[in-house]
């Protein structure tokens, strides 16, 4: 964990609800790693995603989900962010045919993940789902490092359906899976594509370790999402 103070390079709004934060000054970070973001006027940081990072310079695609990141939204180029970074354990990036699949802002960390690699000579499959086409954000971006499938809820973009209705869908070989989204999502692919790897949510506090509020079960007891994850084997967790 490293506390360090970025500085915002640009803010832009990529859909109704989600923006691209660029901060510069930030030490190198991996993909499923995260952040723990502070927004000004609030007491506990918000714990974010590394979405990109290169040389310097972190990217984090943030939807807007209550006050704190909605504050976060209206940060303008010049203005600094308190943070700490290289949070969390991130993905193993050891598979040779890897499927990505995403659910709404989970989307976010495969975007890394699918650069890292291709930093290892391996094109990924990429499977985004979003509950609309107005929902969608970054798939130029995912065009670029993966063979990208989405997948809407409403069918008004790509397959209608979940991630999952996707994956089945298209017959999708893969030796690994890899996944961020919705828990209700999580637990379907657990339970239908067996063991892979998934990044997971929970409501932090601390965000490093030391206050206990992110613990899950799993089958080696209790084990806290900011530390121990937020990337965990699916065959670890006990779904509650
Ligand atoms: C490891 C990790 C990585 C994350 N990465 C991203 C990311 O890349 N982009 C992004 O937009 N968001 C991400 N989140 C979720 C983000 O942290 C929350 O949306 C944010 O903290 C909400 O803050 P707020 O003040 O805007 O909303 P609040 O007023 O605090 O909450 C608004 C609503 O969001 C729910 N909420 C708050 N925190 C969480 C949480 N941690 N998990 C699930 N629901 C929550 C609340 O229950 C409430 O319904 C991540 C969370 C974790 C734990
Ligand atoms: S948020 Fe405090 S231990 Fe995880």
């Amino acid at each position: 964990m490293k506390r360090e103070l970025l500085t915002v390079k640009s803010n832009r709004k990529l859909n109704e609800s989600v923006f691209e934060l660029v901060l510069t000054g930030a030490s190198p970070m991996r993909a499923g790693q995260f952040a723990e973001l502070t927004a000004e006027g609030f007491f506990l940081r918000r714990p974010i995603s590394l979405a990109r990072y290169e040389d310097g310079e972190a990217v984090f695609l943030i939807r807007i989900a209550g006050a704190g990141t909605a504050k976060m939204s209206l940060l303008e180029a010049g203005q600094t962010v308190d943070a700490l970074t290289c949070l969390g354990n991130g993905f193993d990036v050891s598979a040779n045919a890897p499927l990505l699949i995403g659910g709404g802002i989970g989307c976010a960390p495969l975007y890394q993940l699918a650069r890292e690699f291709g930093a290892k000579g391996v094109r990924p499959v990429a499977v985004l789902g979003f509950r609309t086409a107005a929902e969608a954000y970054y798939l130029d971006e995912f065009a670029a490092v993966a063979d990208v499938t989405v997948a809407t809820d409403d069918g008004s973009l790509g397959v209608r359906g979940n991630a999952l209705d996707a994956v089945r869908a298209a017959n999708i070989r893969f030796d690994r899976y890899y996944a961020c989204g919705p828990a209700v999502m999580l637990r379907a692919l657990a339970v239908g594509l067996g063991n892979g790897q998934l990044s997971l949510e929970a409501r932090m506090g601390c965000g490093f370790g030391a206050c206990m509020g992110c613990s899950i079960k799993t089958v080696s007891g209790f084990k806290r999402v900011c530390k121990e994850g937020p990337v965990f084997e699916a065959s670890e967790i006990l779904w509650e």
